[in-house]
């Protein structure tokens, strides 16, 4: 276990920063020169790497761009002898993956990035004796990074980032992204990039491990009206269909993958994956992203293809002659893919199954599966987890059928889940822990991420970490957090969370506002955490006791007027993202707690008959105006970039409104 104190104060005033990560960049100029606003840094790979892989240098090349002013070259290498320039995506959504980009400045500094065994390059200085990834080599998702001296004829010196696979070369390189400023959430939060003059290759190996989880992600759910009106407004019809489709989605698989995950489960309310748009998951392959689909939906089928091309009931029992081919469709269509298969059933949308035994017919469910499992991919792979992958999730009742002794075979993780008030309900016993598929955990976010996340771990529930995050947005301050957790635990120690809130603002917003960010998303998250908003009414908390209502009154508007002057303090660039993941929902909070406590007062103080009950009157209006304000505002920032995004409605108006009327008769009598 590496020590805790492996993050000193000086890393958080050195400049280069990438959460978790050690540093392999410097803006002191100390090593080899990558990258100036006048030169730009030539990255190689070869030709033969993943397409998941060449992606990425091309990213890493603009992402040098968007610090320096100037981008990067990528230069494609073919085994290692010289340039070629063919390699192609299948799905270049963007128009804009050259792999042969020129730059606009002098030759700088090299980065060789590649894949051990898939990169010819990389092979080579291996075999050379120029770089060591014995450390690495074979195992998941682990990267070395070094400067080697004369890694290829014409290269004096390059700085090396291998991968011991695909995924472990992309963190690599966007390790790199991160260090030099540029955010996971520099497009999806608007985080602006930083800007520097030269960056440097610091003379130092680092070994980066593998990950502490090995599926690592979330899922997007409860996607309506917010994330799917966004959209509606945004990917109208197309060729491919409106919607959740591949325009949406890659921006989603570069995300989860610049956030040094793997792992998606899509939305489903009224979308399928598979269907909606074929590029999506031949795309989400190219990208290296591993497909699941939920809880509730099994053989990778969504909820919503039963419905289009079913036929007949969801009942295992009564209608197998129909799901048996459902299923076989399901996973003939995953099968070229890395995914993780969701096993078993569950009654129709997200309800428990009707059947006579469940027990029994579960148990015939994942019989009938693992045949057609085994049909697909032969016996002996479908018991290997590594080969084909596959997870059941203990969701409600289903934990239930296992508790009354349901068999799970082995080679099946079984996913733990939430009591969706952030506890999880029951983790691996003594007796589970040494299941070949082992464990893992659905969660839905709350204040306690920390602590039952790491329970988890120590609980060995390793196998598969999934959150589910609604819209997305507003919960990129908790997501980084999950997936930080996720990829290295071994950092984070029960007191850990300031100290990632302070490296998170830093690379959200610099370092000029770290520490007053990090203290107010702390209140804020204790504030937050205290009840679930739509669990707080007028009546919650006392107005008459203990100044409670006023107490927190109080801290809220500490915390917005901290969020104010932070803001403020902010250049203008800065403004968009700070409000989204910072103003926004402290200032949210605030305007909630205020009308709820209003709304108390103001009920108190009629039937008292005093006329101070109409001042409250129309302050709770007001305030209702301002909230409403307030999601406007978010809906038109940046010309609309995130129109809809908060239009879930935030009050149970049956609690407010009601009582309003009721008060103001109580006025004018
Ligand atoms: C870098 O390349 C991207 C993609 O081709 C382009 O949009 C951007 O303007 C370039 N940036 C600079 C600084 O040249
Ligand atoms: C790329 O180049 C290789 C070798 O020169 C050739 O065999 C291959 O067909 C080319 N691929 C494309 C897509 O042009
Ligand atoms: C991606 O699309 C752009 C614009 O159509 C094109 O110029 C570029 O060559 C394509 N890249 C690849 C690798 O196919
Ligand atoms: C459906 O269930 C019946 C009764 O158990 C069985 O005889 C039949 O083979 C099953 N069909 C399929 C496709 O699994
Ligand atoms: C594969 O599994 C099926 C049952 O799941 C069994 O009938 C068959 O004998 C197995 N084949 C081999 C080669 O092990
Ligand atoms: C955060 O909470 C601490 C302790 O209650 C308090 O002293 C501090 O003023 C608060 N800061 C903000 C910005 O809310």
């Amino acid at each position: 276990m590496r020590a805790y104190g492996i993050f000193p104060s000086a890393l958080l005033v050195s400049t280069a920063l990438a959460i978790g990560q050690k540093p392999t960049v410097n803006f002191d100029g100390n090593g080899m020169e990558l990258a100036s606003s006048g030169s730009s840094v030539q990255i190689m790979c070869e030709q033969d790497d993943w397409p998941a892989v060449l992606r990425v240098c091309d990213d890493l090349a603009i992402d040098f761009g968007r610090v320096t002013g100037t981008n990067g070259s990528v230069t494609l290498l073919e085994h290692g002898s010289g340039p070629a320039m063919n390699a192609s995506m299948i799905y270049n959504i963007t128009g804009r993956y050259s792999f042969s980009m020129s730059s606009n400045g002098q030759e700088g500094g090299v980065i060789i990035a590649g894949t051990i065994g898939q990169s010819a390059i990389i092979d080579r200085l291996v075999r050379n004796g120029k770089i060591d990834v014995g450390a690495i080599e074979g195992t998941w998702e682990a990267c070395i990074s070094a400067v080697v001296e004369t890694p290829m004829e014409g290269v004096a010196q390059a700085m090396v980032v291998a991968g011991s696979d695909r995924r472990g070369t992309i963190y690599g390189m966007y390790s790199v992204s991160e260090q030099i400023g540029v955010s996971p959430w520099y497009y999806f939060a608007d985080s602006p990039p930083q800007k520097h003059d030269t960056i440097h290759a610091t003379d130092t190996t680092v070994v980066q491990g593998s990950p502490s989880i090995k599926y690592r992600g979330f899922f997007l759910n409860d996607e309506a009206p917010a994330l799917t009106g966004y959209i509606m407004a945004k990917f109208p019809p197309s060729p491919w269909g409106p919607g959740y489709n591949a325009d949406f989605y890659h921006s989603v698989f570069e995300l989860l993958l610049r956030l040094r995950a793997n792992y998606l489960w899509p939305a489903q309310w009224n979308s399928m994956f598979n269907v909606d748009d074929p590029r999506s998951q031949p795309l989400a392959d190219e990208y290296g992203v591993v497909m699941g689909t939920s809880h509730t939906e099994p053989m990778m089928r969504a909820t919503k293809e039963w419905q289009v091309f079913g036929d007949g009931d969801w009942q295992y029992n009564t209608n197998n002659e129909s799901i048996y081919p459902f299923f076989v469709e399901g996973a003939e269509r995953a099968k070229p893919y890395e995914g993780v298969l969701t096993m078993g059933m569950r009654g129709e949308g997200d309800t428990a199954l009707e059947a006579g035994d469940e027990v029994d017919v579960l148990e015939s469910v994942v019989a009938a599966q693992t045949e057609i499992l085994n049909e697909l991919w032969g016996n002996v792979s479908v018991r290997n987890p590594d080969v084909v992958p596959q997870m059941w999730c203990l969701y409600k009742e289903v934990q239930g059928y296992y508790e009354a002794g349901m068999q799970v075979p082995d080679y099946i993780t079984l996913l733990w889940t939430d009591d969706n008030w952030g506890n999880i309900r029951r983790l691996p016993l003594n007796s589970e822990t040494d299941r070949i598929g082992g464990a893992g955990v659905y969660y839905h976010f709350d204040y306690k991420t920390w602590e039952q996340m790491h329970l988890a771990y120590e609980r060995q529930a390793r196998q598969i970490w999934i959150v589910n995050v609604g819209d997305l947005k507003p919960l990129e301050l908790p997501i980084s957090h999950f997936m930080d957790l996720a990829y290295d635990i071994s950092l984070w120690h029960k007191n850990s969370v300031p100290r990632w809130l302070h490296m998170w603002a830093a690379r959200e917003f610099g370092l000029d506002v770290a520490a007053q960010t990090a203290e107010l998303m702390n209140n804020y998250s204790i504030a937050a955490g205290r009840r679930k908003y739509e669990l707080i009414d007028p009546s919650t908390f006392s107005i008459i006791d203990y100044n409670e209502a006023e107490r927190l009154l109080n801290e809220w508007e500490t915390m917005h007027a901290a969020a104010k002057s932070i803001m403020d303090s902010l250049p203008a660039e800065t403004h968009p993202s700070f409000f989204e993941m910072v103003y926004h929902p402290v200032t949210a909070g605030y305007v909630y707690y205020d009308i709820m406590i209003s709304v108390a007062k103001n009920n108190l103080y009629a039937q008292q008959g005093r006329n101070s009950a109409n001042a409250l009157a129309e302050h709770v209006l007001a305030k209702f105006k301002q909230d409403n304000q307030l999601s406007h505002r978010y809906n038109t920032l940046l010309d609309g970039k995130w129109a809809h995004m908060m239009d879930q409605t935030h009050f149970g108006y049956v609690y407010w409104q009601q009582p309003m009327r009721r008060r103001c008769r109580a006025c004018s009598t």
